[in-house]
């Protein structure tokens, strides 16, 4: 049976390692939909390549049609395609909140919404969480495709879960040296290769931040039973701890080609071109505590999933902003905390209340403007 899949951010990086899984398993898969934002050359080159039906631009809007395919626009094509009976699974891998649109129409069809785009759950989770149970989403994301397996099958048994973290290019690195760190720097992640965006959430662990709310939302777990340990390897994905006091593990080389394809053949499991573990050739894991102080971003990560409400999505949205800053060189990169905390403080005094997609909309657009004029304030 051929699997048809719309694929939402083709030209980035998880859109480009699916395009190599389908490569793989031509015959199993047909690309019937893909997005792209910008990138028209390569937009292009996928269209020639794979053929889709539809094509979806979420950037540019002069363009009728690509490669003789018709060319739809913005949020309103991404849910159209989304809703396309002859379409199976929806891959959602577009940077921004924009993923969170697709991925309600998809799961309000009953299809398989396999999910990487991190802002749906963490900035739209409360409006999002009912309609999944409609469809089956399925987490992208290594750790939480960890989870989901670790998970499933076993929840009465789950008394913790604990996410890995690299620690980015500064686990080593004190505080105080973190004030003169550039973009340049803080792009040279040790262990993964991913958009610029979040390798500099990577390089905060507010990426960590965002997957414990993501978790959250995903297993059903409170913010204290998600638990964040330093593991520099990148081999170890995520733990779950059973109320037997025994652990398990979920391994794999830090690939992303893997927990996408799962999410593509759930619940079957089949061969990708990465090798198996060679554990000697690793020699050594290893983890260690984690310093909240050091990485403040990841402390008010948890600190907004206690308040919850509008809070993560603020907390998120004021730290886009503030990362889009610190790259285009506006702000420091210990500014990138200020900025967000600033923010989270202001929500609660303007009261910025409300869990429906309008009032969470209207929280992230009241986020944005309001970490604008901070960074203003810290750039002049
Ligand atoms: N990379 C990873 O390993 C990884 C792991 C877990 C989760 N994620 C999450 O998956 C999502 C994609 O990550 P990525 O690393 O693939 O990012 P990326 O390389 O920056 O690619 C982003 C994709 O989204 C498109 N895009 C950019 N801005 C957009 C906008 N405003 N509206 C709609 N589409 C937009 C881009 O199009 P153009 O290139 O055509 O402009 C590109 O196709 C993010 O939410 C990220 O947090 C990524």
């Amino acid at each position: 049976m051929v699997r048809t899949l719309a694929l939402f951010g083709a030209t980035g990086s998880i859109g480009q390692n699916t395009l190599q899984i389908l490569r793989m398993y031509r015959h199993q898969f047909r690309l019937v939909a893909f997005s792209f934002h910008r990138n028209v050359d390569l937009a292009r080159e996928i269209a020639r390549e794979f053929q889709p039906r539809w094509i979806v631009s979420t950037g540019t809007s002069d363009l009728q049609e690509l490669e003789g395919i018709p060319v739809l626009y913005g949020k309103e094509g991404l849910q159209e395609v989304a809703a396309q009976p002859d379409v199976d699974i929806v891959l959602v891998a577009t940077a921004g909140t924009i993923g969170v649109f697709p991925t309600l129409t998809a799961l309000e069809h009953g299809k398989r919404v396999a999910l990487a785009n991190k802002e749906t759950l963490v900035a739209f989770g409360p409006a999002v969480k009912p309609k999944m149970a409609a469809g089956k989403l399925i987490p992208v994301d290594s750790e939480h495709s960890a989870l989901f397996q670790l998970v499933e099958g076993r929840k009465e048994e789950v008394v913790e879960v604990y996410l890995t973290a690299s620690g980015g290019p500064f686990r080593t690195t004190p505080l105080e040296a973190l004030r003169n760190v550039t973009p340049e720097q803080a792009l040279r992640h040790p262990t993964w290769r991913m958009g610029k965006k979040i390798t500099i959430d990577s390089a905060t662990l507010m990426n960590k931040g965002l997957e414990v709310i993501e978790a959250h939302f995903l297993f059903d777990v409170s913010p204290d039973q998600i638990r964040v340990v330093i593991h520099p390897q990148s081999i170890v994905h995520a733990l779950v701890y059973l109320r037997d006091s025994s652990a398990l593990a979920h391994l794999g080389y830090p690939d992303m080609k893997i927990p996408i394809q799962y999410a593509l053949t759930y619940p079957e499991r089949w061969p990708t071109e990465i090798q198996p573990l060679n554990l000697p050739e690793i020699g050594h894991l290893t983890f260690e505590a984690l310093d909240m102080e050091k990485f403040r971003l990841l402390a008010l990560a948890y600190t907004a999933l206690k308040e919850g409400n509008t809070a993560p999505c603020v907390l998120n949205a004021a730290n886009e902003e503030a990362v889009y800053a610190f790259l285009e060189g506006k702000i420091g990169f210990l500014d990138i905390p200020k900025v967000v905390e600033h923010v989270l403080e202001e929500r609660v005094r303007e009261g910025i209340t409300g869990e429906d997609l309008d009032s969470l909309l209207f929280a992230d657009r009241w986020a944005r403007a309001h970490a604008r004029s901070v960074i203003q304030r810290l750039a002049s």
